[in-house]
């Protein structure tokens, strides 16, 4: 992967905040990389972009699937012929309700969120994802989480959260598929439970651990990669 024009959606804050910093400070940096979050002004994206001129902040709720037309207009004005090589879809909510409290609407705001997405946001882009891959490698990163993994679940609970993750790696999966003949690339990334306002404080990874271990996985997406749920360090994740 050359990380030559990425997108990081929910990127204000925790592991997608990292991934900025990370891919800015990286030899070379992007030419072009595009931070979405929802607010128009965040101290520490904002500080960013007053050092890089390669950083463009844009506004993004990732619900607001009526957006993504113009979102894509914004991006496309941006990088140009360059096209998008690499599309991070990592904003996400956590919903975590056992049998007993769980809602019809807690699964639906989960689904959208962490499902709905990060496929709508991928269908908006792909015209610039193809104009990428057309020159170069270009891949589709959807940060899931290990807890949507049907093979791992011993302790059930979290429906909301677990079912978004595990039809999130489907549609992956999907993606992979149907993006083959385009030579576009999609992986369903673990990141490790990691000290965000999400993992909390007694998580196991920091955010430069889990981020340095995740831009290794995705400089490493090669020609067998097909929809692939791999833990941050590259390790599959049984499905
Ligand atoms: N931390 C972990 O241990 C862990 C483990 C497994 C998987 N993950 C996954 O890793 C990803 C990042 O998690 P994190 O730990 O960095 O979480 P976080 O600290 O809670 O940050 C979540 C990010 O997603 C954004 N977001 C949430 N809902 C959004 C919406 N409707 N529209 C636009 N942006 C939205 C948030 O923006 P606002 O600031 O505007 O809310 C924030 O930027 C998520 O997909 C999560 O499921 C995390």
């Amino acid at each position: 992967m050359s990380l030559k024009s990425v997108i990081v959606t929910g990127a204000n804050r925790g592991i997608g905040l990292e991934f900025v910093r990370q891919l800015l400070a990286a030899t070379p940096p992007p030419k072009h990389l595009i931070a979405t979050s929802r607010q128009a002004s965040n101290p520490e994206l904002d500080q960013l972009r007053a050092k890089n001129s390669a950083l463009h902040v844009l506004t993004l709720e990732v619900k607001n699937y009526e957006s993504f037309a113009e979102f894509a207009k914004q991006v496309e004005q941006i990088v140009g012929t360059d096209g998008v090589d690499t599309l991070i879809n990592n904003a996400g909510i956590l919903i975590n309700k056992d049998l007993q409290s769980v809602t019809a609407d807690d699964m639906i705001q989960n689904f959208e969120v962490n499902t709905v997405s990060p496929l709508i946001l991928t269908k908006a882009l792909l015209p610039l994802l193809k104009v990428s891959a057309a020159n170069r490698k270009t891949a589709v990163v959807n940060v899931t989480s290990k807890i949507g993994s049907i093979d791992d679940n011993t302790s059930g609970g979290i429906y909301p959260y677990r079912t978004s993750k595990t039809a999130l790696n489907m549609v992956s999966k999907c993606l992979a598929v149907d993006l083959k003949p385009a030579a576009i690339k999609v992986i369903a990334v673990h990141p490790g439970w990691v000290q965000t306002d999400m993992g909390g404080p007694n998580a196991l990874i920091n955010t430069q651990t889990s981020v340095s271990n995740m831009i290794d996985t995705i400089k490493s997406i090669n020609d067998s990669t097909l929809g692939d749920f791999l833990n941050y360090d590259g390790k599959p994740i049984p499905n």
